[in-house]
C-alpha cells in the first residue's frame, strides 16, 4: 500500500487496504446471499460513488437470476454533504413487487438514504434492503440504519475504492483518511 497522499492539498494517509475491503465484501455477500435466498433482486447501485463496490459486490454475490441498475443522487460539495439531495438520474425499470437491494458506498448523515427509500417505496417493491460499504454512525442526521455495512467508522473525510474528492482519485484500490494535525 502506498504511503501519504496529497489530494487537492489535503494530506490523508493509509485506513482500509484493498485487502480489507475484499474480505468485507466476501462476508457481506455469504449474508446477503442467505437473506435473498430464493428471491430474483433488483440491485441498484448509486452513482457515482457505489460503482466499484456494486461491481465487486454483484460479483461475489453469485446471483445468476438477478438484475443491476443505476441511480443516480448527489448531495456533496467539496468535503461537506450539503444536506439537499438531488435526484440526477432516476430508476428506468419497473421494481413493483420486487426485492430490491440499494448498494451505496456511504452512509453518512443518512439523508441521501433516507430519501432514496422513501422515493423507492412509493414504486411499491416488495421490499428495500440497503447494503454499504461505510457507514459513519456518529454523523447521522436521520437515524437511518442500513441492513449491511461493510465498515463502520469515524466521521472523518475519507476517499479511494470510489470515494471522491472533487471527483477525483475514485481509483485508488485502497480508502485514505484525511491526515489531521
Ligand atoms: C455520497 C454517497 C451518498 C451520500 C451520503 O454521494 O455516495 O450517496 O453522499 O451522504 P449523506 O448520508 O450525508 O446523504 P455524493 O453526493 O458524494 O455523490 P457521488 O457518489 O457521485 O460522489
Amino acid at each position: 500500500m502506498e504511503n501519504k497522499i496529497t489530494v487537492n492539498g489535503l494530506s490523508f494517509k493509509p485506513f482500509i487496504t484493498q485487502r480489507q475491503i475484499a474480505g468485507r465484501v466476501a462476508e457481506l455477500a455469504a449474508e446477503m446471499r442467505r437473506d435473498l435466498e430464493g428471491k430474483h433482486p433488483v440491485f441498484l447501485c448509486v452513482l457515482n460513488g457505489a460503482f466499484i463496490f456494486a461491481a465487486d459486490l454483484f460479483r461475489e454475490l453469485g446471483i445468476n437470476d438477478s438484475t443491476i441498475n443505476f441511480i443516480r443522487y448527489s448531495s456533496y460539495a467539496g468535503t461537506q454533504s450539503t444536506g439537499k439531495v438531488k435526484e440526477l438520474m432516476g430508476l428506468t425499470e419497473d421494481i413493483e413487487g420486487k426485492d430490491v437491494v440499494i448498494i451505496e458506498d456511504i452512509v453518512d448523515t443518512g439523508l441521501t438514504a433516507q430519501h432514496m427509500v422513501e422515493d423507492l417505496r412509493k414504486r411499491n417493491p416488495a421490499s428495500i434492503s440497503f447494503a454499504t460499504l461505510l457507514h459513519k454512525p456518529q454523523s447521522s442526521k436521520t437515524g437511518f440504519q442500513p441492513d449491511y455495512v461493510a465498515f463502520e467508522i469515524d466521521p472523518k473525510f475519507i476517499i479511494g475504492y470510489g470515494l471522491d474528492l472533487d471527483g477525483k482519485v475514485r481509483n485508488l484500490k485502497d480508502i485514505y483518511v484525511v491526515d489531521e494535525p
